[in-house]
């Protein structure tokens, strides 16, 4: 048998993004279309014992770093369990586990989170202005969600990112404002390049390349460091020389990262997809209640992987293709 999740292009898949729910308590402009998605009925949603069965799967073959997402990971009621439930899996191999949130239900529930086991944060937020908030997100909220950024910087052990999708025309005036915030929180602060999904706005008018931002913040703080990635990171970072927090760019569309790719996603629904812009490649789900052996499941897993292309099509074909809108991918960031 080929490698343990090792596709054609030698890439080893060691982070598996696990999407809890497609549901959100936001209703952000660029991740979801106007009159919503169709959710999928909960029985067709993982279970936690799903969850935590294929997770252990996946660890067995090389994954070291879990990340939950959504929709809006906190929105599910039994997001503690599924922690704890992977939280096992750490004598298997598993090193970490994320989650990525929009913050607005977060700061009473996080100290529950860590003692189950969540050790890195990354905190949705793309505007600091509540009216801006309001436009953005079709929701109130940017009080509850800076309450929880503090709460997040403050808890010990715990990695904290912020995470802030930059769209021209926007939001592209508060990137100042954002690296300001990393003087005194030792928050590590990403802006994200835009990208397209269906039902969201994406054209060239709206799409800023990591390179403006960074002249746009260089022009401002005339003294910026250069420091170090890991391999796979999504992100390039710098730091303001004095500052406690450090701030970088995920540069998805003008930079692509395909070449380092280490990610898996695995659907609410039980869909897996090898890539954030491909189509679903097999429903693990139905595979399991077919009464699937966890060997069986591991094959239908390496062939998936298999078929992984190189990179993804490029940033104005992308624009033309059918993608799942990012709510259903776990945006917060689904093609069948
Ligand atoms: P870390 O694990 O902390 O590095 O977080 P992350 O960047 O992997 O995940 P997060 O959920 O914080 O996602 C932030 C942004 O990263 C998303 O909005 C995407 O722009 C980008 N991203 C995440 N996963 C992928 C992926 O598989 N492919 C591409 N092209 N971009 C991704
Ligand atoms: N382009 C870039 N990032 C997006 N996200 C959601 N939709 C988009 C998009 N169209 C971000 C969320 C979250 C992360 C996981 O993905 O804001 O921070
Ligand atoms: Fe919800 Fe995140 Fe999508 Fe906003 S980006 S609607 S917070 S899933």
């Amino acid at each position: 048998r080929a490698s343990p999740l090792v596709d054609t292009f030698a890439r080893r898949h060691t982070y598996l993004r696990i999407s809890l729910t497609e549901r959100c308590n936001l209703r952000c402009t660029y991740c979801m279309p106007a009159d919503g998605v169709p959710l999928s009925p909960k029985c067709s949603l993982l279970s936690t014992d799903e969850v935590v069965r294929l997770a252990r799967l996946f660890v067995q073959q090389g994954v070291t770093k879990i990340r939950l997402t959504g929709g809006e990971p906190t929105v599910r009621k039994d997001l503690l369990d599924v922690i704890a439930g992977l939280d096992e899996l750490r004598p298997l191999g598993l090193a970490a586990i994320g989650m990525t949130t929009n913050g607005v239900a977060l700061k009473r529930k996080l100290p529950a989170l860590l003692a189950s086991g969540l050790d890195q944060l990354n905190i949705s937020l793309d505007t600091l202005d509540p009216v801006r908030f309001e436009q953005m997100t079709r929701r109130k909220g940017l009080d509850a969600v800076l309450d929880s950024i503090r709460a997040a910087v403050d808890m010990p052990f715990l990695a904290v990112k912020l995470n802030a999708v930059v769209i021209k025309g926007t939001n592209d005036d508060e990137l100042a404002g954002f690296v300001r915030m990393t003087r005194d929180l030792p928050l590590y602060v990403r802006f994200i390049e835009y990208m397209p999904f269906d039902g969201n706005k994406w054209n060239k008018e709206t799409f800023l390349p990591y390179k403006d931002m960074l002249a746009r913040i260089a022009a401002e703080f005339p003294s910026i460091t250069k420091t170090a990635d890991d391999p796979n990171d999504t992100s390039k970072s710098y730091q303001v020389d004095g500052f406690r927090g450090r701030f970088g760019f995920i540069t998805s569309m003008s930079e692509h990262f395909c070449g380092t790719c280490n990610r898996l996603r695995l659907l609410a629904d039980g869909n897996m997809k090898v890539c954030l812009f491909g189509n679903a490649e097999v429903n693990l789900r139905d595979a399991m209640r077919r009464g699937a052996s966890d060997d069986e499941l591991v094959q239908l897993v390496n062939l998936a992987v298999h078929r992984k292309k190189k990179q993804h099509a490029g940033m104005f074909e992308l624009a033309r293709m059918p993608n799942r809108p990012m709510i259903l991918i776990g945006g917060c960031p689904s093609t069948r």
